[in-house]
């Protein structure tokens, strides 16, 4: 029989560290559950001491989530502990993860510990996290620089304690695969009590290895390996899930092992962690790259159309990439717009909800002839705000924009039910709409970030735009969809003021990891 690999999911902490990839606990929740979904063993919903809005997100998610253990992340002292502990309770199966630096590096310049009492405060904590579960990780941070006798002399002391999963983490991206692989391989040969526990990776990407390493790792005899879908995270990111799960399953005969995942919702949580954060996904990415499984070359696509397994060593439909992708069109009614939404796995709370996406549905259908299932995920996913994380509205807009002239916009909002116009010049079409609905806002955010992506092919396309702003410490994303780029870009520019308006304590704790 197979040896279980367990997949930790890590996108709700570590990658929530990328600069600027920050999510509200409502969009937290709805990756929760796609991962969920995707039958990944844990998430790390997050970094409890970090904010209050981290803890209650982490509370939320205990609450949410049934099949997958969820895991709070935790310095290696009391107060983190409790936190972790207390925000893990509701869950049916809760983790607490605790660490501490372990390289001379860190130990000298960042705690200012020796060895003695770095060792002394890792098993403290193993005790304190006991009160609140078992089920307890602990990670040697900066282990890839980290000298492999204390290495085996703290990952002992903290087994006697009651740890039950080791990490050992490259937390600078400095490991090179063999050498990872052998740091492994000695770690579990050598401290005593190593068969008590699963060991587990968590590499970084700062020389592009961070799946080579947590691979190599795993032929030496990791069980748990932590990514992060697209690879998001701290710096270059760390290794990305669907990497690590494709290989895993595309070469059983390196890997005799199994996975739980289930590899067709791969490709919606990549689409999902991208809208909600921002950081789009490079056309060549593997697994999840636009071009993933696009043949260009005539002597491929002929050799494709042969036999598939020619140039394919996966099949795109087994991680999610819908095949036939043209879904509905104008005349299409709202039972077979709600059932493929049921076959995209998307379910709409309400339905209200599911009338208002339909109405938005027909809207689009008469501006755009075919409708994709791209279209459709861009459109419900404005059916998540509900009407309180809806202050400011767009309720009008019109611009001028001719050859030699300055364009100019007009806009009406509606701002907590009361109308407003606003209007203002600008370099474009989209800098004098901004501009105009700040003339109503005013909120002195920073625009920190505007990007805009076809989400399918042809000029009628609808623009997919992501506005990041960024006021007093807190950084939000708002996005917005549509035909016209104009309204899509005063959709997502409103959408990130909303965030900003309800969101009271995003005030990330980012350098204490
Ligand atoms: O990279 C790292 O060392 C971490 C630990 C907290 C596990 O993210
Ligand atoms: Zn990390």
């Amino acid at each position: 029989m197979k040896q279980h690999l367990v997949i930790f999911d890590t996108t709700l902490r570590d990658g929530e560290q990328s600069p600027g990839a920050s999510m509200t606990r409502e969009e937290k929740i709805r990756v929760a559950r796609q991962l969920e979904k995707m039958r990944v063993d844990v998430i790390e919903a997050g970094f409890a001491a970090a904010s209050p809005g981290d803890f209650e997100s982490i509370q939320a998610i205990a609450h949410a989530i049934k099949d997958s253990t969820i895991c709070s992340l935790a310095r290696a002292n009391e107060n983190d502990i409790n936190r972790a502990g207390e925000a893990i309770k509701p869950a049916k199966s809760g983790r607490i993860h605790t660490f501490i630096a372990t390289s001379p590096i860190h130990m000298e310049k960042k705690l200012r510990m020796s060895p003695d009492q770095v060792v002394e405060q890792a098993v403290k904590s193993i005790g304190w996290a006991r009160q609140y579960t078992d089920d307890i990780e602990f990670s040697a941070e900066d282990a890839g620089r980290s000298e492999i006798d204390f290495l085996c002399r703290i990952f002992e002391a903290v087994i006697k304690a009651g740890a039950r999963t080791i990490n050992v983490p490259d937390t600078v991206g400095y490991a090179i695969p063999f050498q990872y692989a052998e740091t492994m391989r000695q770690l579990i040969e050598r401290v005593p009590n190593s068969d008590k526990v699963i060991w587990s990776v968590h590499c970084h990407n700062d020389l592009g290895l961070a799946v080579s390493n947590s691979l190599a790792a795993v032929l030496a005899g990791a069980r748990q390996v932590e990514c992060t879908i697209n690879g998001l995270g701290e710096r270059a990111g760390n290794a990305a899930l669907e990497e690590i799960v494709m290989a895993v399953r595309t070469r059983p005969d390196i890997f005799e092992l199994e996975t739980r995942i289930d590899t067709t919702q791969i490709v919606p949580a990549s689409k999902l962690i991208s809208q909600i954060t921002g950081y789009p996904v490079q056309p060549n990415k593997a697994v999840v790259g636009a071009n993933a499984f696009a043949h260009e070359s005539g002597i491929h696509q002929d050799g494709v159309l042969k036999h598939r397994e020619t140039y394919e060593i996966m099949r795109a439909q087994d991680v999610g990439w819908s095949q036939n992708k043209l879904v509905l069109g104008k005349h299409s009614g709202r039972n077979a717009f709600k059932s493929r939404l049921q076959e995209l796995g998307i379910e709409l709370e309400s339905d209200e909800a599911v009338n208002a996406a339909f109405a938005r549905f027909k809207e689009l259908a008469d501006r755009k002839h075919e409708i994709f299932d791209e279209d459709l995920h861009a459109l419900v996913s404005d059916e998540v705000v509900t009407p309180d994380q809806e202050h400011y509205k767009l309720l009008y807009s019109h611009v001028c924009s001719e050859t030699g002239e300055m364009p100019h916009a007009k806009v009406i909002l509606s701002v907590g039910g009361v109308e407003q116009k606003g209007e203002a010049g600008g370099g474009g079409p989209v800098d004098a709409t901004f501009k105009a609905i700040e003339s109503i806002v005013n909120s002195g955010a920073e625009l920190m970030l505007y990007s805009v992506n076809a989400i399918t092919t042809g000029t009628d396309a609808q623009g997919e735009v992501t506005t990041r702003l960024t006021k007093a410490d807190r950084v939000v994303n708002g996005n917005g969809a549509d035909t016209d780029i104009v309204i899509a870009s005063a959709r997502s520019y409103l959408n990130a003021l909303n965030k900003l308006h309800s969101s009271l304590d995003k005030v990330k704790a980012q350098g204490d990891v």
